[in-house]
């Protein structure tokens, strides 16, 4: 890569000259006081500013690799030194204020230290894993979950979240599919934007704002074969349809950093990428806030075999576009000689630094360093009655009802006998999902601790766990089997431990592991009726015992309230409203499977399958689509109409169909609306969400949907990477999946010529 100093430049004042929204707030003494101080910083205090590390005054155990300063001694030497700007992973007033009054008081020029952490969902009241709240296909939701978690966290001492994860996850055997929205682009911008909001509030300078960090950027999620860590091979016209939009509109959330992901993409690791940081991440798309590296990232461009030796690896880093390193401390060990030397342009350190310290101004730390530093906020705002019921509610609305032969809802008075069954049914350490190290262990309610609150009679539950979570446990089955045939009702407690996904988890195969299936597949014999309930952090190819269950709940990781808003479900205190936020496909061999894939020159079409696209043993279709969730009650879609079956191209048309309850309870539905563009340049999909709505409707009572369609819906990113609309014909379905719903089409029409 050849970089002249001009381009440099030029590249990297564009970041500091349009500031963002939040920045453009900034009044003339901030930036006068960020123009003064970086006048007045050494070398070393600039790099020490472009230094994140873990936070030694308050450890925690992130699922991070031991690296880098672990004692608060040396760790407090470096602050007082100004060779740190930031630290990560800690919580707690206390330490947080001490690490600060160093910084302000102890140090040269008093720069206050930003504290980030990974709180992902939730600090002490943990809310559903974000795939499972994804199901929810509720944004506004998120946004007050996130919110929830801002409020915790800023009260704990963190200004920073590394969240929201926008990563679009197409491949399940990729551990960290739970920490997304799923395998959708547009479902994943909506929830990326309602989160920032919600982690940033209104106001950054409030003590509860709390900094969002959408990551990782860019197309971590496209990793092959779901490796995590892995490469990514990608053509720019997928990377910039599928991955970037997420961070598109997270950034127009307010977002004001970014973290470079660990992957490479087309043979250049993410953390050198000039093209990708500066080009188009600040170029194109207009970021003007400031990257963190990912944990070592930087130091790791060794072990891809893009640079040599450390030094070369800190002056990739910051000349491709990364502010912030994090934990490797290349950064401060390097840049002062990198700079001296003439590698690395001085200009270049400064527009870092300045992006950083107008970050750390919007927040008001120069102002005051103590915010979001408050004991009393620490003693009264985390783990509120107001959270944990949130978590709860949140919670219900991110179950799944996959399938139900109307054995669900359960009627808690009919005083059957119920045999919970499975590894998890009295398991508190897989309650909160991955993610979630900073809340207290055991406090989250497990599944029959929730049943037993919910029964008239808790007596009548009957608890086995019949194996482990990956081992049989001698005599468990039999036992099982025994409690299943003496009980009315079975509930499967199976899936995954929490450590079964996350960062670093990548799984060959998506079952249920061995040991569970076969317990499952037991139960099943006995012919009792059973309901599973899956844990999970990503979809699962289910079999037999389990596939064949009169009914499935898809409960991911819950969180806090799990055995509570299991219970809310299973016995229709509250209605199942969640839908798929990623496909469930027949079987692990599928992936990676999502629903917007391409036709192919042969695809399946009225069970023709001889040389058709599909495996010799399964259709490539799913169990359970993207988008699919069944409900107590029933919904019917009818009435589908369009303003105009001609689409003007700077006009509109409206779509509107007519969804009515036909059940007999209260429930709520998703209309989904999709799109298929039948002829293009550049092959299209054969579905793409555009539109969603959740409607809750009284039994048999109907409203009238609507939705607004333009030419900005049907653009895509042609060949030579230009975002374009084709005039032609398409394809249009609502419904309540991504494989059913009513059927029309429409035409774009060309721009007219404009007479003259
Ligand atoms: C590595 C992970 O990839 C990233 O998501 C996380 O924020 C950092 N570690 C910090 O813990």
């Amino acid at each position: 890569m050849i970089l002249d100093r001009r381009t440099v430049l030029t590249g990297a004042f564009a970041g500091v000259l349009a500031l963002p929204a939040p920045l453009r707030a900034l009044a003339a003494d901030d930036v006068t006081r960020v123009d003064d101080l970086i006048a007045r910083m050494t070398l070393e205090e600039k790099a020490g500013q472009m230094t994140c590390l873990a936070d030694s005054f308050r450890p925690y155990n992130p699922p991070n690799p031991a690296a880098g300063i672990q004692d608060e001694k040396r760790l407090t030497d470096e602050i007082r030194k100004g060779r740190v700007g930031c630290l990560f992973n800690g919580i707690g007033v206390v330490g947080a204020r001490r690490a600060q009054e160093i910084a302000v008081k102890n140090s040269r020029l008093g720069i206050p230290l930003l504290l980030a952490g990974d709180v992902i969902h939730g600090l002490k009241t943990i809310f559903p894993v974000p795939l499972a709240e994804a199901a929810s296909f509720d944004p506004a939701l998120a946004e007050k979950t996130a919110r929830a978690m801002a409020i915790e966290a800023t009260a704990a001492g963190l200004h920073l979240t590394f969240a929201p994860m926008v990563d679009v996850a197409r491949d399940q055997r990729w551990g960290r599919v739970v920490e997304g929205s799923g395998e959708d682009v547009t479902l994943t911008g909506l929830f990326a934007a309602a989160r920032v909001r919600g982690f940033q509030g209104r106001d950054l300078r409030r003590d509860d704002s709390l900094l969002a960090c959408p990551k990782h950027f860019a197309a971590y999620g496209a990793v092959a074969a779901g490796l995590e860590y892995g490469s990514v091979d990608i053509s720019d016209e997928t990377l910039r349809e599928t991955h970037l939009p997420p961070f598109g509109s997270a950034f127009a959330a307010g977002a004001l950093t970014t973290m470079a992901a660990f992957s490479e993409i087309n043979g250049v690791p993410a953390t050198a990428d000039r093209e990708l940081l500066t080009d188009l991440l600040r170029g194109e798309m207009k970021f003007r806030g400031f990257v963190f590296s990912d944990y070592t990232a930087d130091e790791e461009l060794i072990a891809h075999g893009y640079a040599e030796d450390e030094r070369d690896a800190a002056r990739l880093a910051v000349l491709a576009g990364v502010d912030m390193s994090m934990q490797s401390g290349l950064y401060v060990r390097h840049l002062p000689d990198l700079v001296k030397s003439g590698a690395v342009p001085m200009a270049t350190i400064d527009v870092a630094v300045r992006r950083i310290l107008y970050v750390k101004t919007a927040i008001g730390l120069f102002d005051n360093p103590w915010r979001s530093l408050d004991e009393n906020a620490e003693k009264t705002r985390i783990a509120t009655a107001a959270h944990r019921a949130l978590s709860r509610e949140s919670a219900t609305r991110s179950i799944v009802l996959l399938q139900n032969d109307g054995i669900l809802p359960l009627d808690p008075a009919a005083n059957r006998t119920i045999a919970l069954i499975g590894p998890f049914g009295e398991d508190r350490d897989n309650v909160y999902g991955p993610w979630a190290f900073y809340a207290d262990p055991g406090k989250g309610v497990d599944i029959a601790t929730g049943l037993r609150a919910a029964l008239p009679d808790a007596a009548r539950l009957i608890v086995v766990k019949g194996c482990d979570v990956a081992r049989p446990i001698d005599g468990g089955i039999a036992r099982a089997v025994e409690r299943a045939k003496n009980a009315d009702v079975v509930l499967l407690a199976i899936g995954e431990a929490q450590d079964m996904s996350g960062e670093a988890q990548s799984r060959t195969t998506i079952e249920i592991p061995a040991a569970q299936q076969a317990l499952a597949d037991a139960v099943a014999a006995t012919g009792k009726p059973v309901i599973v309930l899956l844990r999970h952090g990503r979809a699962l190819a289910l079999h037999d015992g389990v596939a064949n269950a009169q009914a499935i709940l898809a409960t991911w990781f819950l969180g806090s309230e799990a055995g509570h808003a299991i219970a809310d479900i299973l016995f229709g205190n509250v209605d199942p409203s969640a839908k798929l936020p990623v496909s469930f496909p027949w079987e692990s061999g599928q992936e990676p499977f999502f629903y917007d894939r391409k036709s192919t020159g042969r695809p399946v079409i009225d069970n023709r399958t001889e040389y058709r696209a599909r495996y010799a043993t399964t259709d490539n279709s799913a169990r359970y689509p993207f988008g699919h969730g069944l409900s107590y009650t029933q919904f019917e879609l009818t009435d589908l109409k369009l303003s105009d079956a001609a689409l003007r191209w700077d006009r509109a048309i409206e779509v509107t169909a007519r969804l009515t309850n036909k059940g007999k309870r209260k429930g709520s539905e998703v209309v989904q609306l999709y799109i298929r563009d039948r002829v293009a340049s550049r092959t299209r999909p054969i579905r793409e969400l555009k539109r969603i709505q959740r409607v809750t409707l009284a039994s048999g009572d109907s409203m009238l949907v609507r939705f607004s369609l333009s030419r900005t819906d049907l653009q895509f990113v042609g060949t030579g990477s230009r975002i374009i609309a084709e005039p032609g014909l398409f394809d249009l379905w609502l419904g309540q999946s991504s494989v059913d719903g009513l059927h029309t089409q429409f035409t774009l029409y060309a721009q007219e010529a404009t007479k003259g």
